[in-house]
């Protein structure tokens, strides 16, 4: 069971911040990534689709003999995961959990914002986490929808995407949150620009939360890897590899390794 892999599993390449964050905690785990390219985005979709695309996605990692699956995309963490939870018998975690455990652990007004896309904000999901944690909680959705596509263009940083930003973050200005769930994949490399707009307010990265909870499941089960050296990922795309090959070095810089297309 240690040697054995840890899938994780994305609707694109946003799903790399995750395994970066696996990977600096985990240097010695095996990873499997499957990014759904050619289906992209799920943010836009129902939850019907979502499901199907998500069960098609775990049966692949599953034939990559994994003891454990990630569900780094949000999107289908927030509208799949109970569902192939149920459909497979393995391990099977989602961002949202954790995310939420962290803003209820960091908020001191009990006020907290969370950014994601249109059908994770529509879902409610991380309302529902949070106030499982403490229901006193106020929680705050925003849609961000525009965020995905600039961060897949590299612009992290110019004034388009700040005033974009802004215009997203104002709300919560007079919702006088502390804290703020990046509650999608490619928000985290939005870091600095959303710590320049909102710098007083807490940010919790749920990519960074999910590889703390994989490391506490697998130490829990005693299911660590045993190899002491640093594993290279193997990455899967649905699409053609180009796009996911040039913008995942943005995610990954060193440990960036080219995808294989697979159909599922
Ligand atoms: N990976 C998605 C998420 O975290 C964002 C991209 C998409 O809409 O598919 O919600």
């Amino acid at each position: 069971m240690n040697n054995k892999g840890i899938g994780v599993f994305d609707s694109g390449l946003g799903g790399l911040t995750v395994v970066k964050e696996i990977m600096n905690l985990m240097p010695n785990e095996r990873i499997f990534y499957l990014g759904d390219t050619a289906r992209t985005p799920y943010g836009t979709k129902t939850k019907e689709t979502i499901i199907s695309f998500s069960k098609e996605n775990t049966a692949f990692l599953l034939k990559k003999n994994v003891k454990i699956i990630v569900v780094a995309c949000n999107t289908a963490s927030a509208l799949a995961l109970k569902e192939i939870k149920h459909a497979f018998d393995i391990d099977i975690i989602g961002v949202i959990e954790a995310g939420a455990r962290a803003a209820v652990e960091t908020t001191k007004n009990k006020r907290i914002g969370v950014i994601g896309t249109k059908a994770t904000i529509a879902s409610c999901a991380y309302i529902a986490a949070i106030k499982k944690y403490d229901s006193h909680c106020r929680v705050f959705g925003q849609a961000a929808p525009l965020l995905v596509p600039l961060v897949e263009e590299g612009w992290l940083s110019n004034k388009e995407t700040e005033s974009i930003l802004r215009r997203y973050l104002e709300s919560f200005k007079s919702n006088k949150i502390d804290t703020l769930v990046l509650g999608c994949t490619h928000y985290p490399l939005l870091k600095p620009l959303i710590k320049k707009i909102m710098p007083k307010v807490s940010i919790i990265d749920s990519a960074r939360e999910i590889a703390k909870t994989v490391r506490a499941i697998l130490e829990a089960r005693d299911i660590t890897s045993k190899q002491n050296n640093r594993r290279k990922p193997e990455f899967f795309v649905t699409d053609t590899p180009d796009t996911f090959n040039k913008v995942g070095r943005m995610f990954l810089k060193k440990d960036m390794v080219l995808a294989k297309r697979v159909v599922l």
